[in-house]
């Protein structure tokens, strides 16, 4: 039985990878932090606090800051394989707390290098790296693949640019086999609340449904290539899989602006918006009510923005026979709405 440690087991990708694994027979350790209130909801599928559901899935208290703890977990569970998901992830949120930001997810990444180098495990152990295509920032080609050069736009994008040479110094300087996988934009219904796919999903399932009044959004014409987290934890695994260790690009290789993710959003649940206005002042209206129901609010806008990115996943279809086109666009959109739909209990929101 092959044993995975997964950092950031409670995050979007943590509990999708968690499962997939459990499902290919893998013996799973999550690292969860100490919270004051229950952060395991994403696990839940796999875990109920105090019932043992799957005896193959272990959870242990831990955190990317703390060197002792990383080191002691690495040595309890002797993983085969660790997936450092663990990060401050939010890029708005990083130019607020541009050092922790860059402790956790720059110098937290060589954390488990080192752990794993320290404690000899350097040829049994394989590690994946979320890496990211904020790397890619300002871009310098489109679509940007493995070799396009690097140009991160923020706090978190330069920890993460840390974060993927650091993991690929170890890689070249102790013959690790340990690879970065630079992910483009994924989504799905256990995407944090505060990411803008989300956010959009949400408050248009609340909007149809009288529980919310307007959603307030930044730049409506940044464009992402946006992906199903589900198809994308698959890609991690296959990377550790593959016979050399390698860094791969994952995206769809589309682009889609936030814009466009609002308008066919509320065309899911049955509304048509009619935009007016520029820049600040720019309003979406329900085409049938009248009624003002987006508006563009400026603590929303970044310090720098990421104009656009789209990546080129040619390098994974060929060699790790990964699908990019699974899940479009369109099927993303429908299936975080049904789910935002179908939650009981839709908070009701004031505007
Ligand atoms: P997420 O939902 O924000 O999850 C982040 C995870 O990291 C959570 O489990 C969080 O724990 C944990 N964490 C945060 N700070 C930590 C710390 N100091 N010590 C230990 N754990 C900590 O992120 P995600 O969307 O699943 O993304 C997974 C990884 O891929 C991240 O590294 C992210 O930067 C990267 N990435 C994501 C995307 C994307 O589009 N989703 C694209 C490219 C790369 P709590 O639950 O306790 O907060
Ligand atoms: N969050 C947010 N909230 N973003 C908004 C809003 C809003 O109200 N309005 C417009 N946006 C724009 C942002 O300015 C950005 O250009 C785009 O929507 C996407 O924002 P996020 O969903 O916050 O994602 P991100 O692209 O900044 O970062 C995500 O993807 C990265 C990979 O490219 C995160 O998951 C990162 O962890 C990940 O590395």
């Amino acid at each position: 039985m092959k044993i995975a440690l997964i950092t950031g087991v409670t995050g979007q990708d943590g509990s999708y990878l968690a499962e997939l694994l459990l499902e290919k027979d893998y013996q799973v350790h999550g690292i969860i932090r100490r919270s004051s209130s229950y952060n395991l909801d994403r696990l839940d599928e796999i875990h109920i606090e105090g019932v043992k559901k799957n005896e193959n899935f272990h959870l242990h208290y831990g955190d990317m800051t703390d060197s002792m703890n990383v080191i002691r977990l690495i040595s309890e569970t002797q993983p085969d394989e660790i997936y450092n998901l663990a990060a401050q992830s939010h890029v708005k949120v990083s130019f607020d707390m541009p050092e922790y930001t860059a402790d956790v997810d720059g110098v937290g990444t060589l954390r488990i290098l080192e752990a794993v180098r320290i404690l000899k495990l350097s040829e049994k152990t394989r590690i994946y790296q979320a890496s990211t295509s904020e790397l890619y920032g300002k871009v310098q080609e489109v679509p940007q693949s493995e070799t396009t050069p690097f140009y991160p736009r923020s706090p978190y994008g330069v920890a993460k640019m840390y974060g993927f040479w650091i993991t690929k110094n170890y890689r070249e300087s102790y013959n690790m086999f340990a690879v970065n996988g630079i992910l483009f934009n994924h989504e799905s219904e256990r995407r944090g609340e505060e990411f803008v796919t989300r956010k959009i999903t949400l408050a248009a399932a609340r909007i149809a449904y009288g529980k919310q009044e307007k959603l307030y959004l930044g730049n409506l014409d940044a464009k992402r290539d946006w992906g199903y987290a589900k198809d994308y934890v698959e890609c991690m695994w296959l990377m550790l899989q593959h016979d050399t260790p390698e860094d791969f690009v994952i995206a769809t290789g589309e682009m889609h602006t936030v814009r466009e993710f609002v308008e066919k959003t509320f065309l899911e649940v049955g509304i048509n918006i009619k935009w007016e206005g520029e820049g600040v002042n720019e309003i979406g209206i329900d085409l049938k009510t009248g009624k003002t129901i987006i508006k563009v609010e400026e603590k929303y806008f970044r310090p720098a923005e990421v104009e656009q990115l789209m990546g080129d996943p040619s390098k994974a279809e060929d060699l790790l026979k990964w699908d990019s086109k699974k899940t479009s666009f369109d099927e993303l959109i429908k299936k975080m709405v049904a789910f935002d739909i179908k939650k009981k209990n839709l908070e009701v929101y004031e505007s």
